[in-house]
């Protein structure tokens, strides 16, 4: 460090009450040209044992209430304690734990993401974020930095189910949604119960505008800009809505081989017309929205019989509430039509909302101050993947940090991050949360 640089350093030391006890860099300004590290190897340490849990022979199967995510839970309860916290699973079964600020007045700074994966996914989605967080907090602690905020880690459960967890956070939970039967084969109540939460407390676990200061998250991007373009950290400018329907196809079930072709009324026709023409719709127009059909069961799903009932789903996203509004009603529109031609009949149900969200300005730019001084290129970019991110923005500030996902590929057990990309998005979550502690109220 040049010596006027370290004068200058020194003099904005002096000028600012000191809020940490003995360290290297005890005031909060110095700290944002001198920005603090994390320990990359341990936390890339951790992302590696944790591959091993929930790992089949077709990918990471952590799915949300299975007994792989109360197995991927106990190693990340241990990771808290290790850190020097003291976890604890609230009713909805999100794990909390709590750094004590200098004021305790102020509510806590909010970081974490999620640890529970799709079927056959990849170990990089949630886990990043999560640990991420829990190394923040603990080198917070190993550094003997006190913030005047609390800070708060948080793990949601089960975010790939439509960030159920979250959705109890901010009050956004139905009875009916509790009733849901999840990825696991269990419905959400059983889920929650079986994870160590209380669904008679659940009023215990919501949280309401003021409770947070404000939220961070890092998370893989799930997507190839940050590769394509080079730039290594993504500040999120917003989330995009989505949208899950269950849409059920009912036709008759007849024999495949006595049956006229002009006489049947084949689910399974009317589910591939549709498929054809949601993919037709949803790329009729300009713009980012997308459109999935990933879910398809057949029944009775025999090679002689006509499929009498067809159950797919649909997941719908935009940036924009009216456009998935607008679609909506276009694939239900279509299920009318489509029915009428194959006699079949179409039934929509609403299985999951998010609505879009947009980060805070203030927090985008103390990640990019924090990037800047970690010298890190960084840009702004929107997020296709939903997070829980988007459910804490209904009652406190909140923006997202992205790191490159290698080849794009997530959801998949192709999928990778380098692990010093991990690191570097640690790093940036620190002195981001470093700043907003300083520039909070
Ligand atoms: O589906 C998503 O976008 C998120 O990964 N749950
Ligand atoms: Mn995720
Ligand atoms: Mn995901």
């Amino acid at each position: 460090m040049q010596r006027r640089e370290f004068l200058h350093h020194a003099a904005a030391l002096a000028a600012l009450p000191v809020v940490g006890r003995a360290g290297a860099f005890a005031s909060p300004a110095l700290r944002t040209t001198v920005p603090l590290h994390v320990d990359g190897a341990r936390l890339n340490g951790w992302l590696a044992k944790f591959d091993a849990i929930g790992r089949t022979a077709t990918g990471i199967n952590r799915v949300a209430y299975s007994d792989a995510d109360l197995a991927g839970r106990a190693f990340t309860l241990d990771l808290f304690r290790e850190a020097g916290l003291t976890p604890r699973i609230d009713a909805a079964g999100n794990i909390y734990a709590r750094i004590e600020g200098t004021d305790p007045k102020k509510a806590p700074i909010l970081i974490g993401s999620h640890i529970d994966s799709v079927t056959d996914g990849g170990n990089y989605d949630g886990p990043v974020g999560s640990f991420g967080a829990i190394e923040v907090a603990r080198t917070l602690q190993a550094q003997r930095v006190k913030l005047v905020h609390p800070l708060d880690v948080v793990i949601w459960q089960n975010e790939e189910g439509g960030t159920i967890g979250s959705k109890v956070a901010v009050g956004l939970m139905t009875p009916a949604d509790l009733d849901k039967v999840a990825r696991s084969g269990l419905t959400v109540r059983q889920g929650i119960t079986k994870i160590g939460g209380d669904v008679a407390k659940l009023d215990t676990a919501v949280r309401k505008r003021g409770d947070i200061a404000c939220y961070f998250e890092l998370h893989i991007e799930q997507g190839g800009n940050l590769e394509r373009v080079g730039r290594q950290i993504g500040v999120v400018e917003g989330i995009v809505g989505l949208r899950w329907f269950e849409v059920t196809i009912t036709g008759f079930a007849n024999h495949a081989g006595a049956t006229p072709m002009d006489q049947r009324q084949d689910a399974m026709l009317a589910a591939a017309k549709f498929t054809i023409a949601v993919n037709e719709a949803i790329t009729s127009e300009a713009g980012r929205q997308v459109a999935t059909v990933g879910r398809v069961n057949v029944s009775p799903n025999t090679t002689n019989v006509i499929p009498g009932q067809v159950v797919l789903t649909v997941d719908l996203r935009d940036l924009d509430q009216a456009k998935i509004d607008r679609f909506t009603a276009r694939f239900q529109q279509l299920g009318r039509d489509i029915g009428a031609a194959t006699k079949t009949t179409f039934a929509f149900t609403t299985m999951v909302n998010s609505t879009p969200a947009l980060s805070d300005l203030r927090l985008m730019g103390w990640i990019e101050e924090s990037a800047t001084a970690l010298q890190l290129t960084h840009q702004r970019m929107p997020s296709g993947a939903g997070h829980d991110a988007q459910e804490v923005a209904h009652i406190a500030p909140m923006a997202m940090i992205f790191i490159p996902s290698v080849g794009g590929i997530s959801h998949s057990p192709k999928e990778f991050s380098r692990a010093e990309d991990i690191t570097r998005g640690a790093d940036v979550l620190l002195n981001a949360v470093l700043a907003a502690d300083r520039g909070l109220a």
